[in-house]
């Protein structure tokens, strides 16, 4: 989304049987260098379910901060879920 929002929203998994090897945050590391660097976005947002601490740490160690929880937000399995919402700013943005 460019004109007052500059941001972007991130979605990412990793095939289970690669999990734990640091590869989702390596990969949102890599994406938000681009979104920042490349796109010159001053924000991207990521949802995850509550419970999906693994994602939350993905993000945590990334510098994504929570920013709230969105009710019903999405509709995953068939259910539409409440989501924690998190963002990372970049600090250095300018219109340039
Ligand atoms: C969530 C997901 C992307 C993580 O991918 P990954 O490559 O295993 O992630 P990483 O190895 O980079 O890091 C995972 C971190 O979460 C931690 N973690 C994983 N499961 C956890 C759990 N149930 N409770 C607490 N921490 C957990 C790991 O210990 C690791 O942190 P650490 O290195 O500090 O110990 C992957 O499990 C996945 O694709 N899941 C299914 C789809 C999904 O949930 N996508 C995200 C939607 S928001």
């Amino acid at each position: 989304m460019r004109g007052p929002f500059q941001s972007c929203s991130l979605g990412y998994w990793v095939g289970a049987s690669h999990n734990g090897r640091g590869f989702a945050t390596r990969a949102v590391r890599e994406i938000a260098r681009v979104a920042f660097e490349e796109l010159g976005l001053h924000r991207v947002q990521a949802e995850t379910l509550l419970h999906n601490v693994g994602s939350q740490r993905v993000l945590e160690r990334n510098g994504f901060l929570p920013i709230g929880l969105a009710p019903t937000y999405l509709n995953i399995a068939g259910e539409w879920q409440d989501i924690a919402l998190f963002q990372v700013i970049n600090s250095s943005w300018s219109a340039d």
